[in-house]
């Protein structure tokens, strides 16, 4: 007997998902592509995107794609109001995300991407999931899914901005859980580990439990499916959380300074 797909999409449902050009967002738009489903992929760079339109239509999906930088968080919002204007959204995922460490021989990350980071894995996010939730709760139905990051877990003096801006939007996406559970609109925080991405691929240094990025989409298309409030994986990140959380504070930043963890640059 085949295995019941608990993350599959209803027929008619339409999808949004950032980020949709690479890794989680593209493996995510590939999960839930099948006929009667209709996929909003965004991302910057178009040639792409349209590769990961052109898969998820050969799987009978109607896709529609915008190019669209994050870090102008006005024109994401317009975007997301005339989209849902048009075909009102009944999943949104706000999978895009940058992930730049402290540059080699650096002090700390620059000013310039701090405030972009902040931007793109914050500050839009928070904003078009605000948006999509007073939309959705009128209409007394939708899911949200928020990409966190265990990551978010630890004080991580390599990844200080990284670090800082995914424990926000951890925060807010269990806030906003909790405010919109009585309107049928359920927000799902998903906080994993390594995944197995152009983004971590630029990374040097050991990677825990490293995990397909198919096995990750299903994962987190099931979470949201399920109105989870929070979906962390793999588990065993729920240890080393614990474990930084009895440490003595100098004692975790001892440790956690002393992890050496290379990045090569973004090809974005
Ligand atoms: N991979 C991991 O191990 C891991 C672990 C924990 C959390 N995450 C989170 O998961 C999410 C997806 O990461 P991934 O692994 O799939 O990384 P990825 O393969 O590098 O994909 C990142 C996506 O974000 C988009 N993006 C980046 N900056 C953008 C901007 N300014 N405006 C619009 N789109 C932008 C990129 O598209 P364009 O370049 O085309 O714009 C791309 O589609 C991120 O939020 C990341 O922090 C990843």
């Amino acid at each position: 007997m085949p295995k019941q797909d608990h993350g599959a999409p209803r027929k008619g449902w339409h999808i949004l998902i950032t980020g949709a050009s690479s890794g989680i967002g593209a493996a995510l738009a590939q999960y839930y592509a099948r006929p009667g489903v209709h996929l909003s992929l965004w991302a910057r760079n178009q040639e792409r995107l349209e590769k990961t339109a052109e898969d998820a239509r050969s799987k009978g999906a109607s896709v529609e794609t915008r190019s669209i930088d994050l870090s102008d968080a006005e024109a994401s919002l317009k975007a997301f109001g005339e989209t849902d204007d048009q075909h009102p959204v009944d999943i949104l995922i706000l999978s895009a995300g940058m992930a730049d460490i402290r540059p080699e021989g650096a002090l700390a990350e620059s000013a310039d991407v701090a405030l972009k980071m902040s931007m793109v894995n914050f500050a839009t996010p928070v904003a078009l999931a605000t948006e999509a939730a007073n939309r959705m709760a009128k209409r007394r139905q939708g899911r949200i899914g928020l990409m966190g990051s265990v990551a978010s877990f630890h004080d991580l003096p390599l990844a200080t901005v990284y670090s800082g801006s995914k424990a926000g939007i951890g925060r807010f996406s269990t806030a906003l859980h909790a405010a919109m559970v009585p309107y049928n609109v359920k927000v799902t925080l998903i906080a994993p580990g390594f995944i197995d991405t152009p983004m971590s691929q630029r990374l040097e240094g050991d990677q825990a439990f490293l995990v397909p990025v198919d096995k990750a989409a299903r994962k987190i298309a099931r979470a949201i499916n399920a109105g989870r409030a929070v979906l962390v994986f793999p588990w065993a990140f729920q240890l080393t959380r614990a474990l930084e959380a009895i440490l003595p504070r100098p004692i975790a930043h001892r440790i956690l300074r002393g992890l050496e963890i290379m990045q090569h640059p973004s090809s974005s």
